[in-house]
């Protein structure tokens, strides 16, 4: 994880380094650090905790007019968070100073092996063996920064984005690549390194992604050379790509916090995933990469669904998706797990790969390894260019927008869009619904949108319920059939940013142990839309309301059997069932961020988490 920024150019670096480690906070945010060349020397000032406190130590740093620098915005991994272990990190000579995005696996035998060569070091970060290892191999080779870089990265095992500078070379920054995102922001006389395109959006739309297994020298004056870390060999014509992305997107637009914002755009995120894919009164869904490959999707044995987290649980919807409508079995599996424990796949299985960030290492090398077996894999990403994206067969983007909230929420719902749009044009093509119930289903999908407006409108009366239960120790979440993967997100919401231990289970599940949990203290949180299994949830609320919990029921407007047994009842509009998760999990979002923000908790940057997830 970790954020790395870099600028060489013709503007003041620190400025654009610091609002740029702003943007990339979501990667992590436990230590920051920055290093600016000012004339003959490098100006390093680094700290634990967040950038506001970079910038609360660097008021000399901010008065300097250098044009060069690097920062870096950290998820520890090797080493606490303290000011010693952020970076950058400066080699022994004092001239080279190097960011690491990832993790360097067999930094402790090169430590072992430098040290006995005289190389002393301070922290216990990887990223400190590298740096020297870096001069190591300048020195004893005679050569220059960006072959010491090279022969270095030969050696070297693991997962890295990696910048450099060095004091003999200062009109240039070394980055390299492998496992971890780097894009190469070009404009007019300036160049920008970044983990992705946010910091340098308000400056150039052309940028460069650099691919696993590439470095590139970046000098002033030149054109970016591109070449591959192992063999030498130079990539002519990298592909400069033009972004999209605008500057709007990315601010919090007057709302106080990114996560809300991003609950709050929802059904037009959604209505982004289905424009120009959509024509519900036509019967027709026009995804390119679905009709480019449908005989592997017609044909398919299987499908295999490989994501985590919140991703993971958008796979669980639509193994209920994928089974109910076009009757082809499904397994869902953590990307972390399958990865590990050799999977039986076949060229006939259909891989779909969920992932938000399209950075998510367990992911990704859960692609590698279905592809290895044969495998078709197919992505559902939202970061555009990302290195899943890259790495699947073909796939869909989301569109939802750049998603800052660690908190997944817009990520949830853009990604059941897409998968909705996948399984019912599967269905179609295989013959499991008829042209009519596809044109049904086609046109509740297209009503999404509106129908999570008005589940926003409930805003104030969830708000209310939060102040009830904001001081819970504990919660359970129950719901069945296509809501119980919401039962396991909104527990996971609440756990991941107000620290709540939260459950989610499968409300018939809740008779074989979780029941012995529950008394007048348990906030249990229902989710009983009518359509579904509608007459077994209201059994299982009369169980849980007769041992005293406190129910907070999510069900259909106009509801009376299960609203007359529950404390708290937040109403949503009656959907077509496959769909009610789209809607269903928009409340328990604002009730976890409210009671978050009711806690005194950092909504967008949760203790010890962070947005890509790019170590193992
Ligand atoms: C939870 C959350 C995480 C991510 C998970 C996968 O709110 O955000 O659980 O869903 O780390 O990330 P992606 O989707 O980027 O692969």
């Amino acid at each position: 994880m970790c954020g790395i920024v870099g600028y060489i150019g013709y503007r003041e670096a620190y400025p654009i380094l610091i609002k740029g480690l702003k943007r990339l906070e979501y990667r992590g945010y436990d230590s920051a650090g920055i290093m600016l060349y000012c004339g003959d020397d490098l100006a390093v000032t680094k700290t634990k905790g967040k950038v506001s406190d970079l910038e609360q130590k660097s008021h000399a740093l901010a008065k300097s007019k250098a044009k060069i620098g690097i920062g870096h915005t950290r998820w520890a991994t090797h080493g606490v968070p303290n000011d010693v272990n952020s970076h950058p990190h400066v080699s022994n000579s004092g001239k080279i100073a190097l960011i690491h995005n990832g993790i360097i696996e067999n930094y402790d035998s090169i430590k072992r092996e430098l040290t006995k060569r005289g190389y002393v070091f301070h922290s216990d970060t990887d990223t400190e063996v590298l740096v020297n290892l870096i001069e190591d191999v300048k020195i004893k080779e005679n050569v220059k920064l960006g072959k010491a870089v090279q022969i270095a990265l030969q050696k070297v095992i693991g997962a890295y984005a990696i910048a450099v500078f060095d004091l003999d070379k200062p009109n240039e920054l070394v980055v390299a690549k492998l496992g971890s995102p780097l894009a190469i922001g070009i404009g007019e006389d300036e160049f920008f390194i970044a983990s992705d395109a946010t910091p340098f959006i308000e400056f150039t739309n052309n940028a460069l992604y650099l691919e696993d297994g590439e470095m590139a020298i970046v000098r002033l004056g030149r054109e970016v050379r591109v070449r591959k870390i192992q063999d030498d060999v130079h990539v002519h014509n990298p592909e400069i790509q033009e972004l999209e992305l605008n500057l709007e997107q990315i601010e919090k637009g007057g709302y106080e916090h990114f996560m809300l914002k991003e609950i709050f755009e929802q059904p037009n995120a959604v209505r982004d995933t289905l424009r120009g894919r959509l024509q519900a009164e036509q019967g027709v869904v026009k995804m390119s990469s679905i009709d480019d490959y449908l005989e592997k999707f017609v044909r398919a044995d299987r499908i295999l669904i490989i994501a985590c987290g919140t991703s993971w649980h958008a796979g669980l919807v639509a193994e209920y998706l994928f089974e109910d409508l076009a009757r082809i079995p499904v397994e869902v599996e953590y990307a972390s797990e399958f990865r590990y424990r050799n999977p039986v796949i076949t060229s006939r299985d259909v891989v779909i790969a969920i992932s938000q960030s399209g950075e998510t290492a367990d992911t990704l090398a859960a692609i590698k390894l279905a592809k290895e077996r044969g495998a078709f894999v197919y992505g559902v990403c939202n970061v555009v260019g990302s290195s899943i994206a890259r790495e699947t067969h073909t796939g869909a983007y989301t569109h939802a927008g750049p998603e800052i909230g660690v908190a997944s929420t817009k990520a949830f719902t853009t990604q059941l869009t897409v998968l909705s749009l996948i399984a019912a044009k599967m269905a179609r093509a295989i013959g499991t619904i008829s042209q009519s119930e596809f044109i049904a289903f086609l046109s509740a999908l297209d009503q999404v949108p509106s129908k999570i407006e008005t589940v926003l409108k409930t805003e104030e009366s969830i708000k209310k319920i939060a102040e009830v239960y904001k001081d819970a120790t504990n919660f359970l979440y129950l719901g069945r059939g296509y809501n119980f993967p919401v039962a396991l997100e909104g527990a996971l919401k609440l756990k991941e940013i107000s620290y709540i231990h939260a459950e989610g289970y499968p409300a018939a599940e809740m008779k074989h142990g979780p029941i012995a949990l529950i008394d007048e203290h348990m906030p249990v949180v229902v989710i009983a839309p009518k359509r579904g299994h509608y007459e077994k949830i209201v059994s299982n609320v009369q169980e849980i309301k007769a041992r005293k919990g406190k129910i907070i029921a999510i069900v259909s407007k106009g509801d009376t059997d299960i609203a007359n047994l529950a404390d708290h009842v937040v109403e949503i509009p009656d959907i077509h069932e496959a769909l009610t998760p789209m809607v269903t999990t928009v409340p328990l979002q604002i009730l976890s961020y409210y009671i978050a923000v009711m806690r005194g908790c950092n909504v967008d940057q949760p203790r010890n988490l962070a947005k890509s997830v790019t170590v193992e």
